[in-house]
């Protein structure tokens, strides 16, 4: 889909009522209204009029027609495509966090991480956070009631309308998945992090964050840059041994429900690879995605211009 903008150059004359007729702009009783594309205006330069005719009985008849530069072929009709809306699931640990830092960075996306919502709130001491504490010590979902909502207002906030999304850790049970089918809101691709289970213990214990950066280490398979970076480095309170079982374990309870929901759009990427690897399996798939939203609305534009 393509966003249009309308900037009438007469606008009395868009209303097709008797005083239309004697505006003293539009003295010849041929008003026009000029059409074009607004962001893509610049970015595909592809120029659109919309002509207005009408005759004494005020009907009035629209007509897109390319300009003339458009005519002459002088343009590219390149579009920017719709943005992209990306969930990726997986076992704790499976590398989640790690691989929505580089597609965030190379695409732009909004990364939206459910536990990193959930954190904050913790951090701001609200009552949510204290609720979500409790279940997140266990390792245990935290009550739909809590997230749902967080995750929907953050989904819907323009900079990830515009940008395109990052869903990180949502949905986690089939009612997360419902309360985003009812507002329609689906994903282009659903990356799956698949994982062997041995080694989500070292993962685990071996992750350490960057507090100033937000920027995810590992111990062996990441290490810190320097020696300052490691000394402010911290350890999330659930990354412990005895409470990943405890997650994993709600993982498997949940994870075939939602599943199934995005049967027709799941990527599967071996999460067992080094860091780089799973990344260039993830970059090949957005990107064919963003070159078919390219070529879609490409398309929809040149079939605007032929009518
Ligand atoms: P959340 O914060 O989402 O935790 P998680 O799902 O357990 O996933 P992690 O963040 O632990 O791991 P990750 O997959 O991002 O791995 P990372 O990239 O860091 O959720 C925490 C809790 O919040 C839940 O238990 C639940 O209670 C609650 N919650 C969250 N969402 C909820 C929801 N929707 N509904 C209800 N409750 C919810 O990588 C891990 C380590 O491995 C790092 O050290 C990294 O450097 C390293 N690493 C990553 N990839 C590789 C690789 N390919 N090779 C070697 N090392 C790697």
């Amino acid at each position: 889909m393509v966003s249009l903008g309308i900037s009438f150059s007469c606008v009395a004359a868009a209303r097709t009522t008797p005083s239309l007729a004697s505006s003293p702009s539009c003295s010849n009783n041929k008003p026009f209204a000029s059409l074009h594309t607004t962001r893509s205006l610049e970015t595909s330069r592809v120029p659109f009029r919309l002509e207005i005719s009408y005759d004494r009985r005020f009907s009035a008849e629209l007509r897109w027609k390319p300009s003339a530069a458009a005519r002459s072929g002088s343009v590219v009709a390149t579009t920017k495509p719709e943005p992209l809306k990306i969930m990726i699931s997986g076992a704790p640990a499976s590398g989640k966090g790690t691989q929505c830092e580089l597609i965030e960075k190379k695409y732009g996306l909004v990364h939206i991480a459910a536990g990193d919502l959930l954190r904050a709130e913790i951090g701001a001491g609200t009552e949510n956070g204290k609720r979500a504490k409790e279940y997140m010590e266990k390792g245990m979902l935290v009550p739909s009631e809590i997230v749902v909502m967080m995750v929907k207002e953050r989904l819907l906030q323009p900079d990830a309308q515009e940008k395109g999304w990052l869903l990180d850790g949502y949905p986690r049970s089939l009612s997360q998945a419902t309360a985003l089918e009812d507002l329609r809101i689906r994903p282009d691709l659903f990356i799956l992090l698949d994982i062997s289970e041995d080694i989500l213990i070292e993962r685990v214990v071996g992750r350490r964050l960057d507090p100033v950066t937000g920027k995810i280490y590992h111990l062996k398979y990441s290490p810190p840059e320097n020696e300052e970076i490691a000394a402010r480095l911290t350890q999330r309170f659930d990354d412990t041994e005895e409470k990943v079982k405890l997650r994993l374990k709600t993982h498997h309870l949940n994870v075939e429900d939602v599943l199934s929901t995005y049967k027709d759009v799941i990527f599967k990427v071996n999460g067992d690879a080094p860091i780089e690897d799973v990344f260039v399996e993830i970059d090949k798939a957005l990107s064919s995605i963003l070159e078919e939203k390219s070529r879609i609305d490409s398309a929809s534009m040149a079939a605007g211009m032929t009518h």
